[in-house]
């Protein structure tokens, strides 16, 4: 345990998570978890940014933690907790934000994404990426597996880090081998990136009925030789050899090849959204998992917040 490299990785508790989320981020934690040590978080405070009814917020973390047990992750091996039961980390980010220029937060694509859409932004949106600094940096975190999009809050992560290193001492990690090779966008129905802002997701745990009218709904690009959105989803479960045999022999035949989808999502879907129904079922014990997660994670990051406020001249009381 004590040589294993630490990995660190969260999931925003604003809904339910697509099949994008599972093959960019979630499946490499359950790939990683033997061989890591992982520290898996709901994105509770991260997702207030956004979710602002409370019911709501408690429904999406529970799920999201139904979710992390029901994509296998195990929690012998794997810390699942929630975000906002290590409190020093809105206290590392009010640290971080005296570290870093405005002017710096305002290249984020997050950040110049929700201004292009909105009139009023929350200050919660605009410091975003150093609450998730925060939540990297604490744990002094080896590897963090995140899709593509979350690429540019990572970078911001590691410039933090250098940033508090230089102005207080070698204090913080530097995730330089953070950022993973192999970082993924999936695309949605649409060709566009899955997101739930676009409509165009395929939920992890859909029903068989979810299934079929979201792969029903793929729109399919007649021009070139083969539906390429139906294709490109489904290199996600099978691979190229037999993908590629696959669509040669279905050529032009789209609805084919639509079920043939629809088969092999349900294959892939089936076991999953089983293993979570079982979770479901034991509410006391997803309890006790996360918070002894909780309890477990504070204990780990208390001393690495005593060094941090040491360090800026806070004074410590026990
Ligand atoms: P979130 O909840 O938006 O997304 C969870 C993970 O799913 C990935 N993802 C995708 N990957 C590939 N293709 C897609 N279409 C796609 N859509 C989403 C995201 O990249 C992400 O890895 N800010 C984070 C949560 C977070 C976090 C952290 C992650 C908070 N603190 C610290 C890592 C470390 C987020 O909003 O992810």
């Amino acid at each position: 345990m004590a040589n294993k490299k630490i990995l660190v990785s969260g999931i925003q508790a604003s809904g339910k998570p697509h099949i994008g989320n599972y093959f960019g981020a979630m499946k490499q934690f359950v790939d990683l978890q033997d061989e890591h040590e992982a520290r898996i978080f709901v994105a509770n405070l991260h997702a207030l940014t956004t979710v602002q009814n409370p019911e709501d917020l408690k429904q999406n973390s529970k799920d999201v933690v139904l979710d992390f047990l029901g994509i296998g992750l195990d929690p012998n091996k794997t810390t699942l907790f929630l975000q906002s039961d290590i409190p020093h980390v809105a206290e590392l980010s009010w640290i971080f934000s005296c570290v870093t220029t405005m002017p710096y937060l305002m290249r984020a694509h997050a950040f110049k994404d929700s201004e292009a859409k909105n009139k009023e932004i929350n200050v919660g949106v605009f410091n975003y990426p150093l609450l998730m600094s925060a939540d990297i940096l604490i744990h002094d975190a080896d590897l963090v597996p995140v899709g593509k999009d979350q690429k540019q809050h990572v970078e911001i992560a590691r410039d933090t880090a250098e940033k508090f290193n230089n102005a207080f001492g070698e204090t913080f990690k530097l995730p330089g081998g953070l950022i993973m090779e192999n970082m993924a966008t999936v695309p949605g129905t649409d060709g566009q990136k899955m997101s739930k802002s676009y409509k165009n997701t395929i939920p992890l745990f859909a029903t068989d009925e979810e299934i079929e009218k979201a792969v029903m709904s793929i729109v399919t690009d007649s021009s070139g030789g083969r539906p390429e959105n139906v294709y490109a989803i489904h290199s996600l479960l099978k691979d190229k050899a037999s993908l590629d045999a696959l669509y040669e022999e279905k050529a032009g035949k789209y609805k084919d090849l639509k079920e043939a989808l629809i088969t092999d999502l349900k294959t892939f879907i089936g076991p999953m959204r089983e293993r979570r129904a079982e979770w479901e079922s034991k509410p006391e014990e997803v309890e006790r998992i996360i918070s002894e997660g909780g309890k477990k994670i504070r204990g780990v990051v208390h001393k690495k917040m005593i060094e941090v406020r040491e360090k800026v001249g806070l004074i410590h009381h026990e």
